[in-house]
């Protein structure tokens, strides 16, 4: 195959970096945490920013502005392969941007015919297509740079942005600066902007700190362009939705049931049934199989992966739980880091949780708590019973109230019951304890030694009968009162 020169345009998509700003507090949010580790739709809003930037660009070639817990920020994002500048004070976006800039220096030249996007860490909804958009509109413009707006009922809060007669951008204006007139536009700056980098990088530092605030606005750069003489351009988004910043709680919740709802439409359209979709509550990672009915009120979190055919029960919650194909989950259950095996039903009211693994057509029961332990294929414990440390072979039947005493004030111990089984009501096993395949187990035992296998076990007083005792003790009574 001939190898041909890249296009000029061509060459500014390979060479697009990504700097997303994340150094701010967040004062609005009235948080000690940093507003970007706040979470929406089970991800911190500057892990979703990262996401997006992907679409775009390489890892390597995305920085990330970090400065209020930035070790923190840094820590959360490192495994997305970004790099990161520090801000120490934040003074600004445009001084954010001028922090970024020293990271990336090496790299850099004045005459780059590359692009810089620049996001804001706090508006976490922006769509992959609409940042693809951008690059290229940017991309293939003679504009020294491109930025998103939309229109909003209700702009409080936003930056304006100011049209010339042609449709250019004159100048963005903070609501703090914003005269009277200005503050009826109704056009707003999502804080998404496409530059081309060399003109962003030679004209970055004639940004004057800001009268009211003394911050370095980044949206200055602007006019600043427009003074030199080159164009600015916007795009026009419809969906104003993609580009809510977050600076209050309020605006938090607001994105994270436009998050819930985008998660739910989207396992709908692949074949979920969820019943009141507006009730429930599934993180962006979880995975959903087809013909699944998810009742309302479930919550699926984390990593959780549900198969094929499933029942998700009213009010269950699902962290990071891995369940096979026709499994049903009972309403009120909890399972956390745990497995459930094709055709097993746990619930109601069950608590599964740190490696609990229930086997092939297994069942669990109500107020039934399972820790480290694992109920082999077609076992049941189907009421009230403490399983933790288990290893439970197939079939085994567990009583109503049965405990493992897994526990000795010191260490954890082992329980190990063998595939057949029969563990009578109210059973104590007290581990360390082994109890053989087939073996019975009687109701209300104490078993603190191995049981062989197909024996039974009797664990408890032997129970006396006194025939007569009633009648022989009001005898007595009257006795003593004569
Ligand atoms: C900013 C824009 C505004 C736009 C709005 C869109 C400026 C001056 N204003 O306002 O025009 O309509 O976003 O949501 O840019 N940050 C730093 N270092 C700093 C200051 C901020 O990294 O010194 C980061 C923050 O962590 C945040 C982002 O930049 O992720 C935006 O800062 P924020 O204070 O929320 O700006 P807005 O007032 O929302
Ligand atoms: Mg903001």
């Amino acid at each position: 195959m001939l190898k041909r020169e890249p296009s000029a345009y061509e060459h500014r998509l390979m060479n697009t970096t990504v700097v997303i700003l994340a150094a701010g507090l967040g004062t609005r949010m009235r948080s000690k945490r940093a507003k970007v580790l706040h979470r929406v739709g089970g991800l911190a809003l500057v892990e979703h920013v990262v996401h997006t930037a992907r679409a775009v660009t390489d890892p390597q070639r995305i920085v990330v502005v970090t400065g209020h817990q930035a070790d923190e920020v840094e820590a959360l994002l490192a495994p997305s392969g970004a790099r990161f500048a520090r801000q120490i004070e934040q003074k600004g976006t445009g001084h954010a941007l001028m922090c970024a800039r020293e990271k990336l220096n090496a790299k850099l030249d004045a005459k780059s015919s590359g692009l810089v996007m620049v996001l804001y860490g706090d508006v976490p909804l922006l769509a992959r297509a609409t940042l693809e958009q951008l690059r290229d509109t940017q991309a293939g413009s003679d504009a020294a740079a491109t930025l998103i707006t939309t229109t909003l009922e209700d702009p409080a809060g936003y930056g304006r942005v100011i049209l010339d007669p042609r449709g250019n951008v004159q100048s963005v204006v903070e609501q703090k600066a914003a005269r009277p007139e200005q503050l009826l536009v109704r056009l707003i700056n999502s804080g998404i902007y496409c530059f081309r980098a060399g003109l962003l990088w030679k004209h970055l530092a004639e940004i004057q700190p800001n009268q009211a605030s003394h911050e370095l606005y980044l949206t200055d750069m602007a006019e600043i362009l427009v003074r030199h003489g080159h164009r600015v351009q916007h795009m026009h988004v419809q969906d104003a939705s993609e580009l809510l910043g977050i600076n209050t709680r309020v605006e938090l919740a607001d994105a994270d049931r436009i998050l819930r709802a985008r998660k739910t439409r989207e396992l709908m359209l692949a074949g979920v049934t969820i019943e009141r979709p507006e009730t429930v509550v599934i993180d962006a990672q979880v995975r959903v199989g087809e013909d699944t009915v998810i009742e309302p009120f479930a919550r699926l979190t984390g990593n959780t992966v549900v198969g094929e055919d499933c029942r998700i029960g009213q009010g269950a919650i699902l962290e990071s739980a891995a369940l096979a194909k026709r499994v049903t989950v009972a309403p009120y259950t909890l399972i956390a880091d745990s497995r459930i095996d094709p055709g097993a039903h746990v619930g109601p009211f069950a608590r599964l949780r740190m490696d609990a693994q229930v086997g092939p057509e297994a069942r669990v029961g109500n107020f039934v708590e399972m820790k480290k332990t694992r109920l082999g294929a077609g076992a049941k414990s189907q009421h009230l019973a403490y399983l933790g440390d288990a290893e439970i072979g197939e079939r085994v039947n567990v009583g109503a109230g049965t405990i493992t005493c897994n526990y000795d004030g010191e260490k954890k111990h082992a329980t190990k019951i063998g595939a057949g089984a029969f563990i009578g009501s109210n059973s104590t096993l007290v581990a360390p304890v082994e109890i053989g395949e087939d073996s019975y187990v009687a109701a209300g035992s104490v078993i603190t030694e191995a049981v062989p296998a197909k024996a039974l076990a009797l664990g408890r007083a032997r129970q006396i009968n006194k025939p007569g005792w009633v009648a022989n003790r009001k005898k007595k009574k009257a006795a003593r009162k004569s």
